[in-house]
């Protein structure tokens, strides 16, 4: 895997997506300390203080087509970033549906995931990672926390983020490797408010309902009215 590191940048996808072209390998790794035009979930903004945290970002060229890919993808990066956080053993570290992570019911990190689809089949994938790592004032984003805050003192950027380098290598073989059903009790293991009675707004409404976990589509599975619904990501909302 190529490894990019940026002094600055708008957003580490969006490097990638205009300049993927130029690069020969079938798998690129860009981290920078300093995005300044961060892209998140649903077109909103990931907003990081410079050289406090860490913004990651892979490129896999031409997947080869495998079922449940994007499942495996989606369930892989999210137990990837909490694998490496409980490394750093930062507590009450939980998956909430379908791309943060949470330290207790704050996010400590975010994912974007992008594909590019030929003929309805993964051509190429972007991950974007963004880790909130020595930040301690987030001003109006009250949500969110990071490792410095948690943990009291500073983090390594350099080497947590090569961390996430080596767990991406190989990515495509170790993906090929995990059988789905095992990915998604892992991840349901992990997953924020499972089986909790829970506040959720869909559309423009406010219900209670509980979650029970997954489909193999990656829709969250919710118990509302006694009745099994589904949902994907634009539909249903968690109130924290
Ligand atoms: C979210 O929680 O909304 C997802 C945030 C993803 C942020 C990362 S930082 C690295 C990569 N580059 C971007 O512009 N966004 C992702």
């Amino acid at each position: 895997m190529k490894l990019i590191k940026l002094n600055a940048i708008d957003s580490t996808n969006e490097y990638i997506k205009l300049n993927k072209s130029f690069f020969s390998q079938n798998s690129l790794a860009v981290y920078s300390f300093n995005q300044t035009n961060g892209r998140g979930q649903r077109g909103k903004k990931w907003i990081s203080e410079p050289y406090k945290n860490t913004c990651i970002s892979f490129y896999f060229r031409v997947l080869k087509p495998s079922e449940y890919i994007l499942l495996k993808i989606s369930l892989y990066t999210a137990l990837t970033v909490l694998e490496v956080l409980k490394s750093y053993d930062i507590p009450d570290l939980k998956i909430k549906w379908p791309n943060d992570i949470m330290s207790g019911n704050r996010k400590i990190a975010g994912i974007l995931i992008e594909t590019t689809l030929v003929k309805n089949k993964i051509n190429d994938l972007l991950i974007g990672i963004g880790l909130n790592v020595n930040q301690t004032d987030f001003d109006t984003i009250k949500e969110a926390t990071s490792m410095k805050i948690l943990k009291n003192k500073s983090f390594n950027l350099h080497m947590i983020s090569e961390q996430f380098v080596e767990k991406f290598s190989s990515f495509e073989d170790k993906i090929s490797n995990l059988l789905k059903d095992k990915l998604i009790e892992k991840f349901c293991s992990h997953l924020y408010g499972i089986r909790e009675k829970r506040k959720f707004v869909i559309g423009e409404k406010v219900v209670e309902g509980i979650i029970l976990g997954i489909t193999d589509n990656y829709m969250l599975n919710v118990e509302l009215d006694k009745q099994v619904k589904h949902y994907d990501s634009g539909q249903i909302k968690l109130v924290l």
